[in-house]
């Protein structure tokens, strides 16, 4: 069995939360092993919470076509999210959960060992790029211990507000380029409020 099967059945028996009581399914994440590209988004919704599948609801559709944007599907990336159960009634993640769900992600991270991960909005921008607002950092990189962070609005952005598509769009068609160039990026300093690796 693969390293992320076995960290998907100890993710399925997590019962820190009280959301967990609440879950349908678990929606740890899913895509490739190796996959050079993480995407990292906030917590599933309904339809993820039926499924048990990451970004499966109409933010998920609008995903597939950013990544079809850029040549990629879904299983050649890998797609997680902050936290890995449904937030009652699609509330916001609390800080709680987020703690407590971060041992997950980290194992995510370290098994997959990304070259480039793109946080989706901003609780998984937060983890990342700390202290810093979305409509600021968007379509920046930071490079950090060999891995190029690069933060985009979150899918579901567009749908709330239109203004926002053209951006999302023109920041996913920036990746090919960063990726190729991501082992000539200087790496910078991590910022001090920096509480992940
Ligand atoms: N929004 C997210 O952040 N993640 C999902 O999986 C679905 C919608």
């Amino acid at each position: 069995m693969s390293a992320l099967s076995e960290l998907n059945k100890e993710i399925a028996l997590c019962q820190q939360c009280e959301i967990a009581k609440y879950r349908n399914m678990v929606v740890p994440g899913e895509g490739a092993e190796a996959a050079d590209i993480m995407f990292i988004g906030e917590a599933p919704g309904w339809h993820e919470d039926q499924q048990g599948r990451p970004f499966v609801g109409p933010a998920g559709k609008f995903l597939d076509e950013l990544l079809a944007s850029i040549g990629l599907q879904r299983a050649q990336v890998f797609i997680a999210n902050v936290i890995k159960c449904r937030p009652q009634g699609n509330r916001d993640p609390l800080p709680m959960e987020i703690q407590n769900c971060r041992v997950w992600l980290e194992r995510q991270i370290e098994i997959i060992s990304p070259k480039m991960i793109v946080t989706l909005g901003r609780y998984s921008m937060a983890m990342f790029f700390p202290g810093k607002s979305i409509s600021k950092v968007h379509g920046t990189t930071q490079k950090r211990d060999d891995v190029l962070y690069y933060a985009m609005y979150h899918p579901a952005a567009a749908l709330h507000q239109a203004s926002l598509r053209q951006e999302i769009e023109a920041d996913m068609l920036k990746i090919p380029t960063l990726l190729t160039k991501s082992e000539t990026i200087k790496e910078e300093e991590p910022p001090e409020q920096l509480t992940m690796f």
